[in-house]
């Protein structure tokens, strides 16, 4: 028998059970996987190659991750955010530590309770107006060191581009690196969207990271054109150490690895990373610009990054759901989530301006 992997064709038993033109709006998850990616990962197929990270392609990430975040950094695949966040918040932490976060952070409301389950960690959580942590909104919990009731707040975790679709400057991050470091707690950046965020800050992505003291960064692949992968990148290995024990039990050790490495190098070496997360913004302003004037639709929050978010009447939003996949993102006050992606059109978000103002006619 011939190798089976190394056939170009592509010959499948499967069958294509969506309609790959349909995109709706819910979440930069729901998009494909860029072809490039795709190219990559066949381009990394065939053979045998050490399991578990000691292959080639994860070898050579490392060089890729240090052109980003500088000379000290250290990459470490895992499979999704989640697990990025809750190894990396582990390896900050000692058993008795505690994070302090917005309320609004995915480790607090969309990870079902896996920093505390998982990892054993008490969250410190602060209401925010606009999903951003400041140095006075963290001295709401930070307090209590050396009191044996209290879980030690010894971690700040903000996230950049944050929830609610806004971005950090550089200088308001250091301003809370500042601030933590002088208090004794380390920052973790939630980077899930990062490539969104330098890409509409205009800087490389060291510049908010690396360059003002952040000590370790879950990087996002799969929201930006990954089939799937994140990575946890150490900026400050002197205090953040054993990572790889604890990716492996925290379940998110890859066996083949390979093909989570390979789709980081392919985005990051060039510029796919920022095409993409550029593009996705674009999506974003020209799907605001399209909806702002329209009477009866109040856009709620600045737009930095890939994310919309509007108030409209309710019965509008539930009809144009059923011609669009979209969010309820506060259910209270009828605040929808609108997000773009790497493979968002313009004619997709010209069509779904058409379709509210068409449903708002309606009303
Ligand atoms: C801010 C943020 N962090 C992390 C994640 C990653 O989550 P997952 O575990 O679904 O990959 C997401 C996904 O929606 C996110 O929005």
């Amino acid at each position: 028998m011939t190798d089976p992997t190394s056939t170009t064709e592509s010959r499948t038993d499967a069958v294509r059970r969506h309609d790959p033109s349909v995109r709706g709006f819910a979440s930069d998850n729901y998009a494909g996987v860029h072809p490039e990616i795709l190219a990559a990962i066949a381009l990394a197929n065939g053979g045998h190659q050490v399991a578990y990270g000691e292959d080639d392609y994860t070898a050579h990430l490392q060089d890729v991750f240090r052109k980003h975040f500088g000379d000290k950094a250290e990459a470490y695949p895992v499979f999704n955010g989640t697990g990025a966040n809750v190894t990396a918040l582990q390896a900050l932490l000692p058993r008795w530590g505690a994070v302090i976060a917005a309320d609004s952070a995915h480790i607090n409301v969309d990870e079902g309770g896996a920093p505390e389950k998982m990892g054993g960690i008490k969250l410190l959580t602060v209401p925010t107006p606009d999903g951003k942590l400041t140095p006075e909104l963290i001295d709401q919990q930070a307090w209590g060191w050396g009191d044996e009731h209290r879980a030690q707040p010894l971690v700040v975790s903000i996230t950049q581009s944050t929830e609610l679709g806004t971005l950090y400057t550089a200088d308001e991050i250091r301003d809370i690196v500042d601030h933590a470091h002088q208090h004794g707690m380390l920052v973790h950046v939630d980077g899930s969207r990062l490539g969104n965020a330098a890409a509409s800050l205009g800087l490389p992505l060291r510049a908010f990271t690396t360059d003002v003291g952040v000590d370790v960064l879950s990087f996002g692949g799969t929201k930006n054109g990954l089939l799937f992968g994140e990575c946890v990148v150490v900026l400050n290995p002197e205090q953040v150490r054993n990572i790889k024990y604890l990716r492996k039990t925290s379940m998110q050790l890859a066996s083949k690895m390979r093909f989570v490495s390979v789709q980081f190098e392919a985005l990051l070496t060039g510029d796919l990373w920022l095409r993409n997360a550029g593009h996705a913004n674009a999506m974003a302003r020209r799907l605001e610009t399209a909806v702002r004037e329209i009477d009866g639709v109040t856009i709620v929050r600045p737009v930095q990054a890939n994310a919309v978010f509007a108030i409209l009447p309710r019965e509008v939003s539930e009809r144009l759901q059923k011609r669009y996949r979209f969010y309820f993102w506060n259910e209270h006050t009828g605040e929808v989530r609108w997000m773009c992606a790497f493979d968002t059109t313009e004619a997709d978000i010209d069509a779904f301006a058409a379709a509210i103002v068409e449903e708002m006619g309606r009303a």
